[in-house]
């Protein structure tokens, strides 16, 4: 397990990445990706859809959702994250923010239609765990959307991505999707304007009439 896919160390990551997180995350995750990635959802209508950010850090993706739904729940375990985000939407504006974890939601369930996350798994010590947790959260037939970090085709860039955090392919995110009791599990490749691409984008469905 890598050195980061730990909670804690992870929340001191995040404080001091938090200063410098919306400077240096285009050149591995921008505006370009994250319309590729949203147009793979199928948003209800914009004031009934019922929308939820895990890890939702300072508020990129949140951004996007919100051209799509006009309330959007965004949840983090960083302070430092979330206070950058409440700078940009305000604390209690059309984004309802909550501190918490990934691998237990304070939601009832049943309750979203579509749970986006992205740049968080690989810091999840246990996606499976969490996985789970959004199909609770999701209603039936309801959407999860995951982008990940892929699995680099380097063996050293191989065993430095595995020391430091989860890194997966299509096999591997397949296997945790369904693993976790999701259907219609489909993966698309992404990346910046420059080779690799650095990113697994996952959809995929919870089963109808579940
Ligand atoms: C790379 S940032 C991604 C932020 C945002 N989603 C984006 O698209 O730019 C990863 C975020 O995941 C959060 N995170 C890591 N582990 C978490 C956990 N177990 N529960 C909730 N948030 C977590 C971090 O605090 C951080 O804000």
């Amino acid at each position: 397990m890598g050195v980061l896919e730990n909670k804690a160390r992870a929340r001191l990551f995040y404080k001091y990445l938090s200063t410098v997180y919306d400077r240096i995350n285009p050149f591995v995750w921008n505006e370009r990706m994250r319309s590729e990635a949203l147009s793979l959802l199928e948003f209800p209508d914009p004031e009934e859809a019922m929308v939820l950010d895990v890890g939702c850090g300072t508020g990129f993706a949140t951004e996007g959702l919100l051209e799509h739904a006009d309330v959007v729940y965004g949840i983090d375990q960083s302070e430092h994250q979330l206070e950058k985000a409440y700078a940009k939407f305000g604390k209690r504006g059309r984004v309802r923010f909550h501190r918490g974890d990934a691998e237990r939601l304070p939601f009832a369930s049943n309750s979203f239609d579509i749970v986006w996350s992205s740049g968080s798994i690989e810091y999840w010590p246990n996606p499976i765990l969490a996985l789970r947790e959004f199909r609770r959260v999701l209603k039936p037939g309801g959407q999860v959307l995951v982008v990940g970090p892929n699995y680099p085709e380097n063996p050293i860039a191989a065993a430095l991505a595995d020391a430091t955090m989860l890194f997966y392919d299509e096999y591997e995110a397949d296997r945790m999707f369904k693993t976790a009791g999701f259907e219609d599990v489909r993966h698309m490749f992404q990346g910046p304007s420059y080779e690799p691409e650095v990113a697994i984008t996952t959809v995929a469905r919870t089963p109808d009439g579940d």
